[in-house]
């Protein structure tokens, strides 16, 4: 049986990673700056690689009610979505500005988990700090709710 190694919390230096990997991040860096956040002043973008191989970007649109607020990762995979139809997601890369990249919430993994496999990594990059972190998926989010 193929192995299957996990990333859990691996810190990169953005330097060595590959081209498709710096591209991914450019974008989830510049769909950051877009993100209409007026409440909470933090920015998240999210840059998503399909197996078509595009890629597609959200960023979170807060509301008033703040409930309605959509994250960047949901942008990100509704964005897909409607341009592709389903497909399955292949890379993910998520910018924030928290010294310490965040990671997506639970609601946003939730939804991720539709499209992306647990081997999927997963990259978070501060704009602040510079820090780049590997996950894989399914260290994330470990026995998903996928099916019933
Ligand atoms: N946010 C995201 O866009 N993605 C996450 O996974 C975490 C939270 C946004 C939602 C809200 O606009 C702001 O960050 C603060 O919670």
């Amino acid at each position: 049986m193929e192995e299957i190694v996990h990333f859990d919390n691996v810190m990169l230096d953005e330097a060595t990673v590959p081209y498709d990997v710096k591209n991914l991040l450019d974008t989830a860096r510049q769909v950051m700056l877009n993100a209409y956040a007026p409440f909470s002043h933090f920015r998240v973008g999210a840059a998503i690689l399909t197996e078509k191989g595009n890629v597609y970007r959200g960023c979170n649109v807060e509301n008033a009610s703040l409930g309605g607020t959509i994250c960047a990762e949901r942008g990100a995979a509704m964005a897909s979505v409607a341009s592709e139809g389903y497909s399955r997601f292949k890379a993910i890369a998520i910018a924030s500005e928290s010294e310490d990249p965040t990671p997506p919430c639970a609601i946003c993994r939730q939804f991720l988990a539709q499209f992306t496999d647990p081997e999927v990594p997963v990259y978070l990059v501060s704009t602040s700090s510079g820090i780049l972190k590997k996950f894989t998926f399914g260290v994330l989010m470990p026995y998903a709710f996928t099916d019933f």
